[in-house]
């Protein structure tokens, strides 16, 4: 039998077992379609299944806040999965708020939790078994705006600035292993989370407006825009590339 090109780009995952956090919409619900159809074997997570939960991926309803979620997300990971060799850590978000000053502590926390320490906790759950095997790939969902920061969402981008930092670093702790680690950084992305939260930042009174302008590139971004990234990352197509933060924003932020 002829095999084409498309054929073996498309199966080019196939026995791979991946784990995808916050699949059951957006820019989540992309990888999680892209994994599969690339042959990967996937479980997603979110705190309620919907029917949006791509078709064929296992489901597992956990809160990534915690260390007890966590710890269900990685104990459900090794009962269907058996183990994990790709690490998508996607489930994130924000909520805009008028002043730094008034973003409450518990707030803070929250988004330190969602936007950061929820990798953390998963990768010391997950990684260990990568490292035995010699050989896995991480990616963490972090955001354009980490460099420019972006009132009202300080605690936003400054959790996912320590999300970079701290990808940076297990790269480099991870190498020796044979497990790569890196990070997508969107831009302006159609989703309902983004969509909610940019009619929230609309509705404020006062404080740093929208930016309204238009990638370069002419358009916003499409989930499959940024899947695309992630699922570059995990393939072997880059293996030699580890302890980055690829940008995918239409050209939009000046450094990335
Ligand atoms: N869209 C953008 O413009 C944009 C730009 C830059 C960066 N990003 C980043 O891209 C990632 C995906 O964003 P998105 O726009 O696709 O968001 P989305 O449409 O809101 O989807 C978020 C997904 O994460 C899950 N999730 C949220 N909070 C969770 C929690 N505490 N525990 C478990 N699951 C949770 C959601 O399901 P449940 O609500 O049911 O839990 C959903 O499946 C995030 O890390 C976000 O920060 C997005």
């Amino acid at each position: 039998m002829v095999t084409t090109r498309k054929d073996s780009e498309t199966r080019e995952l196939a026995g791979k077992r991946a784990l995808v956090t916050g699949g059951s919409r957006g820019i989540g619900a992309a990888v999680v379609r892209q994994l599969l159809d690339a042959g990967a074997e996937v479980l997603t997570t979110a705190r309620s299944a919907t029917r949006t939960v791509p078709k064929g991926a296992a489901f597992v309803e956990a809160d990534v806040r915690t260390r007890a979620g966590a710890e269900a997300i990685a104990a459900a990971a090794r009962e269907t999965l058996g183990g994990v060799d790709i690490l998508v850590n996607n489930a994130g978000g924000a909520r805009p708020f008028q002043h730094a000053w008034a973003i409450p502590d518990e707030e803070w926390q929250d988004q330190l939790d969602l936007n950061y320490l929820a990798s953390v906790r998963l990768d010391s759950l997950l990684t260990p078994g990568m490292r035995e095997r010699r050989s896995g790939a991480v990616v963490h969902v972090s955001t354009a705006a980490v460099p420019t920061s972006a009132p009202p969402f300080l605690h936003y981008t400054a959790a996912k600035a320590a999300l970079q930092n701290y990808s940076r670093g297990l790269a480099l702790e991870l190498a020796p292993f044979g497990v790569r680690v890196n990070a997508v950084s969107p831009g302006r992305t159609a989703t309902p989370g983004g969509e909610a939260t940019r009619g929230q930042w609309a509705s404020l009174d006062e404080g740093p407006g929208q930016d309204t302008t238009t990638p370069p590139l002419g358009r916003d971004g499409r989930p499959d825009d940024i899947a695309d990234a992630v699922l570059f990352l995990v393939s072997d197509r880059a293996s030699w590339l580890t302890g980055r933060n690829l940008t995918v924003d239409g050209g939009e932020f000046p450094v990335g």
